[in-house]
């Protein structure tokens, strides 16, 4: 099978940082971002936003009649909590399935089922156990494992570095700049190069 150039960025559940993975990863490359959730309130801060700038409209739309736009160009799609049965032939073809999930139980429940469905699709999956300490970290990924699941994990902890990238629009690439804040955010930025690294080991091509 062909395998295109996108991240599919997933999972049921909302407020895990599916967007926060999305926006912190797409201005790292320069990709544009798709997102399924017609009331998401991302194309109002993210378009025309002056940290972005480059012309890079990142947030793009699509409506639940529209079709899942799928030209070659690399892109990162966003997709809400729901299941979306448009996102199935794109998942499949998909260079990357990033899954973000939080360490509580009851997020880790979702997560489960949302692997249970999904996971059938490809085996080109990336788990990010978001705002995380590194004992909560070991336990999902004993928990995920006992149901089966052993992909490959990353932890990310609980940041202003990525939580200025949804809430203030300003990607991670920017705030790493100022001198204090590289300072500040030295050890969460060495996260994000790890994802980074982890997604760069699938052949994402930046655009
Ligand atoms: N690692 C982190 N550190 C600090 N704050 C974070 C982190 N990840 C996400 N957040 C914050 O948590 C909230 C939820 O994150 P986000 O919007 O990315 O989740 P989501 O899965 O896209 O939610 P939805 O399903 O509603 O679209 C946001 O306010 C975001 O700024
Ligand atoms: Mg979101």
């Amino acid at each position: 099978m062909k395998i295109g150039k996108h991240i599919v960025v997933g999972n049921g559940k909302g407020g895990v940082g599916k967007s926060t993975v999305s926006v912190a990863t797409s201005t790292h490359y320069k990709m544009r971002i798709y997102g399924n959730d017609p009331w998401s309130p991302m194309a109002k801060y993210l378009n025309n936003n002056p940290f972005i700038g480059e012309k890079l409209s990142i947030f793009k739309k699509v409506g639940l009649n529209e079709q899942m736009p799928q030209s070659a160009a690399p892109k990162i799609y966003d997709t809400g909590g729901w299941a979306d049965d448009r996102m199935i032939p794109i998942i499949r073809s998909a260079s990357l399935l990033i899954v973000p999930t939080l360490p509580e139980l009851i997020d880790l429940d979702t997560t489960i089922r949302f692997l249970k469905k999904y996971s059938k699709l490809t085996d080109r999956i990336i788990i990010v156990v978001n705002k995380a300490t590194p004992k909560e970290f070991g336990l999902v990924q004993q928990h995920l494992e006992a149901h089966g699941f052993t992909y490959p994990m990353l932890r990310l902890p609980q940041s202003k570095l990525f939580s200025r990238v949804l809430n203030q629009g300003e990607p991670i690439q920017s705030q790493m700049s100022k001198g204090a804040a590289a300072w500040i955010f030295r050890n969460h930025y060495k996260k994000f190069q790890e994802l980074i690294s982890m997604i760069d080991s699938y052949q994402v091509e930046a655009a």
